[in-house]
């Protein structure tokens, strides 16, 4: 199995501090699915993010940014997502999503992901972590029912996200892997269910609108 961990961070700014404090989670969740996934950071400061907003989808193959179409290939190739948010305004990070929402929703279909938030306060970035379950539920990529949330995590984890001196890294190792064992036990089966039956002959991607999926109300 193969997961890609979203980084959904390109802050810059400060305070707070650190900027970007996504790097250490994602890092720490990289070192610790990698016992069971083979892993992929994805890092919306390595891609062509444009500001004008012009989805993958919507293109002519020769206008999307190689970048960009090598990660579409990764997301469809991809058996389950880790979805890595710093909480916003009681939202999801604009970073993550601006970059979920240039691709398909039919790439990231019929499997799984994992909902991992964090915050410098100490809700842990829960109200992000609701909203980012609506939203990766509409993406198509189921998230399990267990979600991760670092309180504080810039006193959590250091800069190469290993648990900072005095914090229980074995704790903080099997709270990761609760997440981790119901997103590689989906995955699995979704990949094998996949195998067994198409999912988009019953369920197919619309081709031009979204329209067509509307109830044939009168
Ligand atoms: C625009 C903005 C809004 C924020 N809103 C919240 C919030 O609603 N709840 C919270 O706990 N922290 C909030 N924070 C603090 C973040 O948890 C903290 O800055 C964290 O480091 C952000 O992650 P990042 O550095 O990886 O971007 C906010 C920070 C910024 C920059």
């Amino acid at each position: 199995m193969n997961v890609l961990v979203f980084l959904g961070s390109c802050r810059a700014s400060s305070p707070p501090n650190p900027p970007r404090l996504g790097e250490r989670v994602a890092r720490h969740l990289v070192g610790e699915a990698s016992t069971s996934f083979d892993v992929q950071l994805i890092d919306p400061l390595s891609l062509p993010i444009e500001p004008v907003f012009r989805p993958v989808f919507t293109r002519p193959a020769a206008e999307v940014p190689p970048a960009m179409a090598e990660l579409h290939a990764r997301i469809r190739a991809a058996d389950a997502y880790v979805m890595v948010s710093p909480e916003y305004n009681h939202s999801p990070s604009p970073a993550l999503t601006d970059l979920l929402n240039a691709f398909p929703s039919s790439a990231f279909a019929f499997k799984p992901s994992l909902i991992a938030t964090y915050s410098s306060g100490q809700w842990g970035g829960t109200r992000a972590a609701v909203g980012l379950r609506t939203f990766l539920s509409e993406l198509g990529c189921l998230p399990v029912s267990a979600m991760l949330h670092y309180p504080h995590a810039d006193r959590v984890f250091d800069a190469e996200g290993r648990p900072a001196a005095g914090e229980d890294a074995a704790r903080w190792s099997s709270y990761a892997a609760r997440g981790l064992s119901q997103l590689a036990w989906w995955a699995q089966a979704a990949a094998a269910q996949r195998k067994a039956v198409d999912p988009f002959a019953a369920s197919p991607p619309f081709r031009r609108r979204p329209t067509e999926r509307d109830a044939p109300a009168g």
